[in-house]
């Protein structure tokens, strides 16, 4: 009983002065999981290199039901994923495995193929980083109360154009290039509790479904139409997400086609996403963003009669989410090994089966 005491006593006798600035102050300035700046100019580093800190399946003999959830999940799939592989192979950048395999180990040849694995997300200094340690747990953690906040996220969701030399980053610019958490900030989640985990959150809280998750994309988007005198009004709102959709990489985009078909040539359409210019500091200026914002609606008036065909032939409606710069890959590029665009919704009817428009246009 004693021993204990003792040991208290002769630490707090031996500690030194306070310093101005306590340990947790300083985590305050700059948490645990924080090894680099914004844009992943830099690999992560995990501390040592002992392997059962850095392999994934190591992880998963305990934790089967997370590493399940993860192995699954885009960020396992990080850098095997086919769209990733299509860009990248057609342009080698090692700027670009800063975030696609972001381990300064990955990157020296261990578990390369693993993407965004455990210990990207929980290992630094060589020991493993969480909100709080569990009973039972035989790990050494680090406790950091912003572990997995939209900051944590933001180390590879947020981040402007870099100027790259030799596929290195340089600098960075001042222009967006990827704004998922700024967006969630400017938006009327920013206050939730859990952040992103409110609603990328799943039985382990590791599968992260976001755009590739028919689920997700679908419960995203409430698409209706409606016809008012001569014109169809068609309203796309954002009705789930936390930030603007479609977001994250530059060339995600939806398409929106209404027409007869009859008359291809007539065919309405929308595009969903973001257009850039050069800017001066050498990175792309935002020309063009048609992303809808959390709980914004998108409303499109289409007079029947620019639609051609004729009146007794039914309208085509789709909205379409495409992951990839083009529907059809560049000339001499191959094709991503896995589907590049999805549906989101497809719709027939005759114009009297459209339902008459309630509300004031
Ligand atoms: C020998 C079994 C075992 C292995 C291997 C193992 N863990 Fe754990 N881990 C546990 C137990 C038990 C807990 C505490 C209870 C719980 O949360 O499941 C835990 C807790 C955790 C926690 C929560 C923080 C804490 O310390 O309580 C994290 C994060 C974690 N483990 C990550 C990992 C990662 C990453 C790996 C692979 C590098 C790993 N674990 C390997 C058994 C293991
Ligand atoms: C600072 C981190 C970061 C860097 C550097 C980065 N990416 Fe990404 N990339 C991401 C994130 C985060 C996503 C996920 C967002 C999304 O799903 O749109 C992503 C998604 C993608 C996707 C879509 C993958 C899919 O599953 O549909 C492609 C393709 C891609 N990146 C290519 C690249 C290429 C090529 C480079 C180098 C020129 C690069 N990335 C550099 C963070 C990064
Ligand atoms: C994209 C980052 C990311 C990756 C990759 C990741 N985790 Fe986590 N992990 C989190 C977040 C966020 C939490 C929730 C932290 C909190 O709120 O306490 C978490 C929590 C945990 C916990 C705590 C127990 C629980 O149920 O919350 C364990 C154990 C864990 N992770 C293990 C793993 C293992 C094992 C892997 C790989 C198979 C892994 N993690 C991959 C971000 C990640
Ligand atoms: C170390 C970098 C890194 C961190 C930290 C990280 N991610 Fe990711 N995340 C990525 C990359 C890279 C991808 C794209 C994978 C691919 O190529 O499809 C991705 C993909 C995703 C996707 C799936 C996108 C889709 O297209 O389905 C979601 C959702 C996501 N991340 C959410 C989060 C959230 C929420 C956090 C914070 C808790 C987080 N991520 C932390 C790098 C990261
Ligand atoms: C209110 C719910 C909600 C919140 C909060 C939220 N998301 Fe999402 N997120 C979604 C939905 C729904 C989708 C699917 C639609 C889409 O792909 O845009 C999605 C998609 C994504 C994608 C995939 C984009 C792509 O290109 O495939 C990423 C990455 C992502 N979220 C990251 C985050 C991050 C990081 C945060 C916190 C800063 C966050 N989300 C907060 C609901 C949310």
């Amino acid at each position: 009983m004693r021993a204990p005491a003792a040991i208290v006593i002769g630490l707090a006798a031996c500690s030194a002065p306070a310093a101005p600035t306590s340990p947790s102050a300083a985590r305050e300035q700059r948490p645990a999981w924080q090894v680099r700046p914004l844009g992943g100019a830099r690999s992560i580093d995990p501390g040592t290199w002992a392997n059962e800190l850095l392999d994934a399946r190591g992880c998963a003999t305990c934790h089967v039901a997370i590493a399940g959830e993860w192995a699954a999940s885009r960020h396992a799939l990080a850098w095997t994923n086919g769209i990733f592989q299509a860009e990248y192979t057609a342009r080698p950048l090692a700027w670009c495995i800063n975030c696609h395999a972001p381990l300064t180990t990955q990157q020296a040849g261990r578990f390369p193929d693993r993407g965004v694995d455990c210990a990207t997300c929980h290992v630094r200094g060589g020991a493993l980083v969480t909100t709080h340690k569990r009973p039972g747990s035989p790990h050494a953690t680090v406790e950091d109360p912003s572990f997995g906040s939209p900051a944590f996220c933001a180390d590879c969701h947020q981040f402007t154009f870099p100027v790259l030399t030799g596929g290195t980053v340089t600098r960075m610019t001042a222009h967006p290039m990827q704004t998922t958490v700024a967006s969630f900030r400017a938006g009327p989640y920013a206050t939730q509790r859990d952040g992103c985990m409110t609603c990328h959150g799943s039985p382990t809280n590791h599968a992260f479904l976001g755009g590739h998750d028919p689920g997700m994309r679908e419960a995203a988007l409430d698409v209706t139409w409606c016809r008012r005198a001569d014109t169809v009004e068609v309203r796309v709102r954002n009705a789930a997400a936390g930030h603007a959709v479609p977001t994250g990489d530059i060339h995600r985009h939806m398409n929106l086609r209404v027409w007869r078909s009859s008359a291809p040539e007539a065919l309405f359409e929308a595009f969903y996403g973001r257009r850039f210019d050069p800017a001066d500091d050498g990175g792309k200026l935002t020309v063009w963003d048609s992303t809808i914002a959390p709980e914004a609606t998108r409303q499109h008036d289409i007079p029947l009669a620019s639609l051609g065909g004729d009146d007794d032939e039914p309208i085509n409606l789709e909205l379409d989410y495409v992951f990839l710069e083009h529907d059809l890959p560049r000339p001499g590029q191959a094709a991503p090994s896995e589907p590049f665009t999805a549906s989101i919704t497809r719709r027939r009817a005759l114009v009297e089966d459209v339902p008459a428009c309630m509300a004031p246009p």
